[in-house]
């Protein structure tokens, strides 16, 4: 498996596991969760992706009681989380409403818990999970700032933020900010038309992408055309149409770092196929026009 140097004290699996669903999967046990994380090593994903947010602030603890069980498995990850969204559930059951918090205290107390329900005594990378049309930079990067400084988390950086709004957190912090997480899939295009790529491409900060597959609706009914031809090309190369979709992010030269979410041991391994995968660049555009449903202009 490829690794992706973010900065120079972290580098990535190129294809990472992530934890939102975690929740959903019927058997949430400690064991059949060390599990799919030894699934993850053995294809040589990495990287676990997390926010305090998933499963209604549980999700960590989850992933953090397999930790305990099988402790020498942390040294062999990366653990990426974020924060920033606060909800009325868990441990914010109080709140009125939902809204996003991106002040020092907030954030603070989030990496505090997040490092006790994840059992572990440091975040490889703290993500600000949304954009927060209330943020004071000067207060929020000078916070992450001095987390890196503490030891507590190795690297910081951001998710769905537009250009805009990572270049105002950028301007008043020391660390540089190393990945966007933002959605991109055969069905989520606009990052490569809308400059929200080619902000990241120009300043060589890869960025990792959510929900991949569409959350699962590449294999509805609505996109079967688009699934005939993944499954072609699947078959030319002698793997999943999973690892194709997969590989049509690979294939782009933003360097850009899938975060898988299936609760399928099986198809774990499935996606690790797309590293094998070759796109080359009139596939590319097969896929995306497939994609878009008309051919490009
Ligand atoms: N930063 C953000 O704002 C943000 C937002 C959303 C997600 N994320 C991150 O991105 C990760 C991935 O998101 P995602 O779960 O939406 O990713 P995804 O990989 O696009 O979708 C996963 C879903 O697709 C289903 N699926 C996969 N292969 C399938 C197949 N061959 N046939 C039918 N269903 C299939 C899975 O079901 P099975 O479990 O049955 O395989 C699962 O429900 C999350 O865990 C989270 O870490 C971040």
């Amino acid at each position: 498996m490829e690794r992706i140097q973010l900065s120079p004290e972290l580098k990535l699996s190129r294809l990472v596991y992530g934890m939102w669903r975690i929740g959903d999967d019927p058997d949430t046990s400690p064991k059949h969760v060390q599990a799919k994380i030894e699934a993850c090593v053995a294809q040589g994903i990495t990287t676990m992706d997390h926010a305090d947010i998933y499963g209604g602030y549980t999700a960590e603890a989850i992933f953090g009681a397999a930790l305990k069980a099988a402790p020498s498995l942390r040294d062999k990850l990366e653990i990426v989380t974020k924060c920033g969204i606060v909800a009325p559930a868990g441990r914010h059951s109080a709140v009125r409403g939902k809204h996003y918090d991106t002040s020092a205290a907030h954030i603070n107390a989030s990496v505090e818990a997040s490092l006790r329900d994840l059992a572990t005594d440091h975040i490889d990378l703290l993500l600000i999970h949304r954009p927060d049309p209330f943020m004071d930079p000067d207060e929020t990067g000078p916070a992450l700032d001095a987390l890196v400084e503490s030891g507590k988390v190795r690297a910081v950086g951001v998710s769905n933020f537009r250009p805009w709004d990572y270049s105002l957190l950028q301007s008043s912090m020391e660390n540089t900010l190393v990945t966007n997480q933002i959605e991109m899939s055969l069905l989520a295009t606009e990052a490569f038309i809308n400059g929200d790529l080619a902000f990241l491409q120009e300043r060589m900060i890869a960025p990792m992408a959510w929900s991949p597959l569409g959350g699962g609706s590449l294999f509805k009914p609505e996109n079967a055309a688009l699934m005939r031809v993944l499954e072609r090309i699947a078959g030319e190369q002698e793997v999943d149409p999973t690892a194709v979709a997969l590989a049509w992010l690979l294939a782009h030269p933003a360097n850009i770092l899938p975060v898988l979410g299936t609760n399928n041991i099986a198809r774990i391994m499935a996606s690790a196929d797309a590293m094998k995968v070759k796109i080359d660049r009139q596939i590319w555009f097969e896929l995306y026009t497939a994609a878009l449903g008309k051919q490009v202009p």
